[in-house]
C-alpha cells in the first residue's frame, strides 16, 4: 500500500498482504516450471486442498464448495439457471449490487419474469425490520430471492439468518451475494442454510485479486453447472467447476496462505480492530463536516457509511471523489435513498489518522460541502 495515501476503500478493491503475494509467486513460478504437471496433473488435488481450508473458514460443507473468479461470476452462475418463467418473480432490496441487478434485470426480461425491489431504508431501524421489508414482498410466485451478507452501497449488514430461515418455511431459494461477508463477518454457511452463497476472497480474506466461492445446496448439486462448459461437465458438480480452461489458478491457490497471514493475529481480533476502527473513524468524519453517522445497531461492520450535508448531483460526487484522489484519498461517494454518502472502510492497514486526512481534506478543498 503507498503510504503516501489515505486508503480508505478497502471495501472495493483492498491490498494483498506481501507473504500471500510471495506465495503467489511461488506456485506461478512452480506452474511456469512445468505447466502440464502443474494444471493437468497437480491442479486437482491442490484445489481440494484449498476447498477444505475455504469450507472449514466458512463452516460449509466442502462436498457443496467451488470456485469463481469473483463473486459477479458466482450470481450470475446462479441467475442464469434460476429457470424462470412468465409470471414468476424475484425479489431484492434496492441495496443490491448494480453488477447483481443487471443480471437480475436480463434474467427476468428474458423470461417474463418481474422484478420485485423492496426498499430497506437508511437508517435501517433493526434486524427484524429490515428482515421484513425484505420478506413482505414474497408471494407465492417468487422463484429466487437475492440479497447481499453486507451490502455494497452502504455497508448495511443484512439479517440474513432470519431471511433464510423465513425463505425456507415458504419454500423460497435464496442466493446471499456474500462478497464483502468472508473475512469482515464470522461466516457460518451450515447453519445459515441458504441456497447458493457466494463471496469473494480477494476482499476481506485479501487473498490475490480473482479469487472466490460459491457453496451451493445438496439440492442443487447435480443440476447448477458453470457459465463455461467444459470437459468436466458430465464428471460432477466438483469437476465441472474446477476447469472451465486455461486461467492462472495461482490466486486461489493463495487463499490458505491469506487465512494463515490472519490467524496469527487472530480473525476475532482483526474484525473487532476494523469494526471499531471504522465506527471510529465514520464518528470522526461525521464531526467535521457536522453529519451523524446512521446508528448501527449490530446492522454494520468495517463499512460504515457518513451522510454528506447537502445533496450533491452525479458529476459532483465523481468531482468530489476526484479532488480527495488529487489529495490522495481515497473513498467513495455511494448514494442510497436519495442521498449521497461517503462509505468508509478499515483494514489493518489503516489508522485513525487516515480518516483525519480525510476530514482534513473535507474541511480544506474547495469543496462540494459548504
Ligand atoms: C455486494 C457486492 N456484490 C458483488 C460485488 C462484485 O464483486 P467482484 O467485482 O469481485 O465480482 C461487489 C463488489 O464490490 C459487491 O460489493
Amino acid at each position: 500500500m503507498d503510504p503516501a495515501l489515505a486508503y480508505l476503500n478497502h471495501g472495493s478493491f483492498g491490498a494483498t498482504p506481501v507473504p500471500v503475494l510471495a506465495e503467489q509467486q511461488r506456485l506461478r513460478t512452480a506452474m511456469e516450471r512445468n505447466p502440464v504437471g502443474f494444471l493437468a496433473h497437480r491442479l486437482p488435488e491442490l484445489l481440494d486442498g484449498v476447498r477444505a481450508e475455504v469450507a472449514a473458514f466458512l463452516r460449509a460443507d466442502p462436498a457443496g464448495l467451488v470456485f469463481v473468479d469473483n463473486a459477479t461470476t458466482g450470481t450470475q452462475t446462479v441467475i442464469a439457471q434460476a429457470r424462470l418463467g412468465p409470471g414468476d418473480e424475484v425479489v431484492t432490496t434496492d441495496h443490491c449490487y448494480p453488477a447483481v441487478l443487471a443480471q437480475l434485470r436480463r434474467s427476468v426480461e428474458a423470461s417474463g419474469a418481474r422484478l420485485e425491489v423492496a426498499e430497506v431504508a437508511l437508517p435501517a431501524p433493526g434486524r427484524a425490520e429490515v428482515a421484513e421489508a425484505v420478506l413482505s414482498r414474497l408471494t407465492e410466485r417468487t422463484r429466487l430471492l437475492v440479497v447481499d451478507h453486507v451490502a455494497s452501497c452502504s455497508g448495511l449488514v443484512f439479517p440474513v439468518e432470519e431471511i433464510v430461515a423465513e425463505c425456507r418455511r415458504h419454500g423460497v431459494p435464496v442466493l446471499i451475494d456474500g462478497a464483502h461477508a468472508a473475512g469482515m463477518l464470522p461466516v457460518d454457511l451450515g447453519r445459515l442454510g441458504a441456497d447458493f452463497w457466494t463471496g469473494n476472497m480477494h476482499k476481506w480474506v485479501c487473498a490475490p485479486k480473482a479469487s472466490a466461492a460459491l457453496w451451493v445446496a445438496p439440492r442443487w448439486r447435480d443440476t447448477l453447472r458453470p457459465l463455461v462448459t467444459s470437459h468436466g461437465v458430465a464428471d460432477g458438480f466438483w469437476p465441472a467447476f474446477d476447469w472451465t480452461g486455461t486461467r492462472d489458478p495461482t490466486a486461489l491457490l493463495a487463499v490458505p496462505a491469506a487465512l494463515d497471514f490472519f490467524d496469527r493475529p487472530g480473525w476475532t481480533a482483526v474484525r473487532e480492530h476494523n469494526n471499531e476502527l471504522a465506527r471510529q473513524g465514520a464518528e470522526l468524519v461525521a464531526d467535521r463536516i457536522g453529519t451523524s453517522p446512521p446508528p448501527a445497531d449490530g446492522l454494520a461492520a468495517a463499512m460504515r457509511l457518513v451522510p454528506l450535508p447537502r445533496p450533491l448531483s452525479e458529476s459532483d460526487a465523481r468531482a468530489l471523489e476526484r479532488r480527495l484522489l488529487d489529495l490522495r484519498v481515497v473513498v467513495p461517494v455511494t448514494y442510497h435513498g436519495g442521498w449521497r454518502w461517503l462509505r468508509l472502510s478499515a483494514q489493518l492497514y489503516n489508522t485513525l489518522s487516515d480518516f483525519e486526512r480525510l476530514a482534513d481534506s473535507l474541511g480544506a478543498g474547495p469543496v462540494y460541502l459548504r
